[in-house]
């Protein structure tokens, strides 16, 4: 059975028969094969059902004596709080290590960290690391699922099932859609995810941004890149405006932020080259009168809390992905028929 991502929200996960192979991570989406991302979505949208309808599957608690710990070197607002909500929806206990105040400020390595983490009981490990490639380097050193949370430039896997989750539920697919991605695209893991994903998914992608911002040829998989925004903006379904990642480029390299508006700032004028169905997607947080006019945060093409909804629902199905029944190591299903 392949599960087709044009469908309405399915009340039933593939069965064990046809269970794409299992996933030890998620480091990335780059190493993923549709049908493992497809599962990942079919199962976000059962959970979501699962919450809405307060049904059965979540009074099971399906992880409940499971530990997840999350660490986190840089700041976090959604991407964290929504691990810790996926967990306790899903029955498992969530901790936090609070990194400007462990042992990390003392000088102690990463690899000493999160063994230190697994030896105390964590049964999972959500990273976010400035350092592009932390989470395969914290995969290597430890034998419980690692989940990347953000690595520097690298990936951010569940942002992208996130944005991925919200356009199949606005545009009813992903497949044969047009996506902007907008702004800086070089320094954005969101784009590379987001890029990646989508186009294993069947959509066209498209980057644009200042040329400073836009990757050297072939960093994002087959997407187009542009100079032209005009031209990535027309006939678009979903657009992306990304955050400037100033943290993590030269000083000066990117125009500040007034400057960076009236050249690169999305408005109303510019949402009507798109499709007139077009979704406006941010994965958060957003500088509003940078990325972003304020006022299309209003509007009802904008998702940008859906996404933050979705996120919860993207990272119930990854941690029961990776830690159901049991294991954390094989492919579990998060419902049957007659139990939905
Ligand atoms: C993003 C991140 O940290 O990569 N935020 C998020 O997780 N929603 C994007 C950003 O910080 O700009």
């Amino acid at each position: 059975m392949s599960l087709s991502l044009s469908m309405p929200a399915p009340a039933v996960m593939p069965a064990p028969g046809d269970a794409p192979p299992a996933l030890r991570h998620l480091l990335g989406i780059r190493g993923l094969t549709r049908s493992q991302a497809e599962a990942l979505l079919a199962e976000a949208r059962s959970w979501k059902a699962a919450r809405a309808g307060r049904l059965q599957a979540l009074s099971r608690r399906p992880l409940a004596g499971r530990r997840i710990v999350t660490v986190f070197y840089e700041p976090s607002t959604r991407t964290m709080t929504s691990f810790h909500v996926a967990a306790a929806a899903l029955g498992a206990e969530a901790v936090d290590l609070p990194v400007s105040r462990s042992s990390v400020q003392k000088g102690e390595r990463l690899d000493d960290t999160l063994e230190t983490l697994e030896s105390l009981g964590a049964d999972a490990v959500v990273l976010r690391h400035p350092q592009t490639g932390a989470a395969h380097y914290a995969a290597r050193h430890l034998s419980i699922p690692v989940i990347n949370g953000g690595d520097g430039t690298g990936e951010h896997p569940t942002q992208a099932l996130t944005d991925a989750l919200t356009i199949l539920e606005r545009r009813g697919r992903v497949a044969g859609l047009k996506v902007a991605i907008l702004g800086d695209i070089r320094h954005s893991r969101v784009a590379r995810s987001n890029a990646l994903l989508l186009e294993l998914l069947g959509a066209e992608v498209w980057l644009s941004g200042p040329a400073a911002a836009l990757p050297p040829a072939g960093a994002f998989g087959g997407a187009r890149v542009t100079l032209n925004r005009d031209e990535a903006l027309e006939g678009a379904d979903v657009v992306m405006a990304l955050r400037v990642q100033r943290e993590r480029q030269a000083r000066g390299l990117l125009p500040p932020p007034g400057a960076y508006r009236s050249r690169w700032g999305l408005d109303a004028r510019d949402l009507e080259r798109c499709s007139p169905d077009v979704v406006l997607l941010h994965p958060g947080p957003v500088n509003r009168d940078v990325e972003v006019d304020g006022r299309l945060l209003e509007d009802p093409r904008c998702a940008v809390l859906q996404q933050v909804a979705n996120g919860v629902a993207v990272r119930m199905a990854v941690l029961h992905t990776l830690l159901g029944q049991g294991g954390g190591r094989s492919w579990s299903t998060c419902s049957s028929a007659a139990g939905w």
